[in-house]
């Protein structure tokens, strides 16, 4: 009986398990109600007496060493998590799409950037305007064929009404509210009866600059739109203007940058001329400044203005202006760390 005791011990103590049947299958096998160890106990009374107190004392670490060993094996199953084998946690998640800026919002924001740098403010104003602001104030006579410039749309055939063609109405709302020196520019959306094409849009962005103070000339214009050019472009770029016309400047330039795509030498997108135009400006004439308010023997003043999602085409190399409108994401998303 020794021995057999003995060799329980032994593999009770070997005993290990991962599995809860497997333990409660040796639960039952010692510690059951026909149990090994059970029956140990039941031919005790046979022992004899002088054998008792040896045989008692190992069956008594039997049981206990059992008994203490698979409770705590069940301890352990409790601890367990149960796993829900149906749901595999170390799946990566379902990603989360994040936007991406619109090449006409990136273009923009760098235009802010810069000018910001010199001291320009932003200012915004209404996109259905009156002829005064759009026009009169600008020195559009009323019959002058520089308002065909422009195709105007003009609201419910009321031809005080229309929506703006450029954000010049901005600057005049500017000027009848402030006093010089002035230093802002006006983006926003203008809108022109004009064909769709690759280069054109019936609406589009720009952005205008005005600065007013004493003793501005052509030179300040100048040396602002070079600083724009090189940083919008990078700083091998250079600046050409060529005399031009505009009611509300006088005099009025345009204004060319190297091309961003060969560097001046000459390739499809010039059209082999190494310039690109992008803008147009000029001295504010004294009328516009008269007009508004402002004394034009005591202030003088430059401004100009160009079309963002030119500025863009040119800056991602974009052919087609209509890319811009037609939210194909895309296209879009190729544009989200271009800057
Ligand atoms: N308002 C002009 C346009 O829309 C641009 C411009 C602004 C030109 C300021 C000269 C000075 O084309």
């Amino acid at each position: 009986m020794i021995e057999k005791i003995r060799q329980l011990i032994a593999e009770v103590e070997a005993f290990n398990t991962d599995s809860p049947e497997v333990a409660e299958e040796m639960r039952v096998r010692l510690l059951g109600k026909k149990g090994e160890i059970t029956l140990l106990f039941g031919q005790f009374k046979e022992v004899a007496p002088q054998d008792k107190k040896a045989i008692g004392q190992e069956l008594n670490v039997l049981r206990d060493l059992a008994f203490n060993k698979l409770k705590e094996i069940q301890e352990k199953f409790k601890k367990t998590i149960k796993v829900d084998t149906s749901l595999d946690l170390t799946l990566p998640g379902d990603p989360m799409p994040i936007g991406s800026r619109h090449p006409v919002s990136l273009a923009r924001n760098q235009i802010f950037d810069i000018f910001g740098r010199l001291g320009f403010t932003v200012s915004t104003g209404p996109e259905i305007e009156d002829d005064w602001h759009v026009f009169s104030a600008l020195n559009f006579p009323p019959e002058h064929p520089a308002r065909d410039m422009q195709d105007t749309f003009f609201i419910e055939r009321n031809p005080d009404i229309l929506l703006r063609t450029h954000t010049s109405s901005v600057q005049v709302r500017v000027m009848e509210k402030q006093k010089p020196p002035i230093r802002t520019i006006c983006p926003g959306r203008v809108f022109r009866n004009e064909a769709i094409s690759a280069r054109s849009h019936c609406i589009f962005h720009q952005v205008e600059g005005l600065y007013i103070d004493k003793n501005v000339s052509f030179a300040d214009l100048k040396q602002t739109l070079l600083f724009f050019s090189k940083e919008m472009f990078g700083k091998d770029t250079q600046i050409r203007l060529r005399p031009s016309f505009f009611p509300f400047t006088e005099p009025s330039a345009e204004m060319d940058v190297s091309c961003t795509l060969c560097g001046g030498k000459g390739c499809n997108m010039c059209k082999h001329t190494g310039w690109l135009e992008i803008l147009g400006c000029g001295m504010v004439d004294p009328n516009v400044l008269e007009s508004v308010g402002i004394d034009s023997q005591e202030y003088t003043g430059f401004a100009f203005g160009m079309g963002i999602e030119r500025i863009a085409l040119l800056k991602f190399g974009i052919k087609d202006i209509r890319l811009l409108f037609e939210n194909d994401v895309r296209f879009l998303r190729q544009f989200t760390n271009a800057l």
